[in-house]
């Protein structure tokens, strides 16, 4: 993560201005209190959500950096401790279970993974798409949030949107091999497709580690109108270390949950039996 700068500063300042005009209102964390801020004791780490009163769903990557705190319904770093208090939470993790069939030398397949809250978070989790969910047409509207920068790597100090058009899955592979990746088609399994991917984006920088593992959602998809998770961030195409490269759009990489939906299920289920001892 990149040390904080004089654009830091100036962001920030801009930042308090929005959040003062926004404290009136809703914000998009009281929109989608769901959305996780992944800490290590230090710095922020990465994104992610909530998929049952205790449990959070991020990559495995993040997982693996030692996290130590979520933050749920969290809006602007430096303002909601003055202007929001009490509508958003700060947990301890307690535990991490990565995804069994994760591998640190691919970050491309089964990169998710569950951290355990010390304690029961107040909002609602969010709906996560079940194993029998078809991937949507090409161009379905999507969105993704996080708290990722907007220009380099490292984060933005408030909750951002974009929306985002879903590409084919058959895409997905295509695009990663021109830019250069690794790619595999289909799982050994046979199973569906491990990933899901957007095109380009205009507010959101897949490359930004503070993004990582922020969901993907279909909206009104979900029983009841509300959001339904398809996918968590894993990366960009394009993330180069060059500022002006780096900046520019770059269609995003996700695991795609369907495919993992019996493991998530099996686990929340087990959390629930151990909640009701
Ligand atoms: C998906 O849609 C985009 C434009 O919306 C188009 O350029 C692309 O060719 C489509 N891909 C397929 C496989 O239909």
């Amino acid at each position: 993560m990149g040390a904080p700068s004089g654009g830091l500063l100036a962001a920030c300042l801009l930042l308090a201005a929005a959040g003062l005009a926004a404290a009136a209102s809703h914000t998009l964390a009281d929109l989608y209190p769901f959305v996780a801020l992944i800490t290590s004791r230090e710095v922020p780490l990465c994104s992610g959500a909530l998929v049952a009163p205790r449990l959070v769903l991020t990559t495995a990557a993040c997982a693996r950096s030692d996290p130590a705190f979520v933050y749920l319904g969290y809006y602007n770093f430096f303002l909601d401790e003055f202007r929001r208090e009490g509508r958003y939470e700060v947990r301890k993790v307690e535990h991490v279970e990565v995804q069994p069939e994760y591998s640190p030398s691919d970050t491309n397949q089964n990169n998710l993974a569950l951290l355990r809250l010390n304690k029961d978070s107040k909002h609602k989790p969010v709906a996560v798409a079940d194993s029998s969910f078809a991937y949507p047409l090409n161009s379905t509207a999507v969105r993704a949030l996080g708290y990722g920068s907007l220009s380099a790597d490292g984060f933005f100090p408030q909750l951002h949107v974009d929306d985002l058009q879903l590409l084919p899955q058959e895409e997905c592979g295509g695009l990663q091999t021109a830019y250069g990746r690794w790619w595999a088609a289909t799982p050994p399994d046979g199973g569906p497709a491990p990933q899901a991917c957007t095109g380009l984006s205009h507010a959101f920088r897949a490359c930004a580690s503070g993004n990582a593992g922020g969901p993907l959602l279909l909206p009104r998809a979900a029983p009841g109108g509300g959001p339904l998770q398809l996918g968590l961030l894993t990366s960009g195409f394009s993330c180069s270390t060059d500022r002006a490269v780096a900046s520019a759009s770059s269609p995003a990489l996700y695991t795609w949950l369907p495919r993992y939906a019996d493991w998530l299920a099996q686990k929340v289920r087990a959390e629930a039996d151990a909640g009701s001892d």
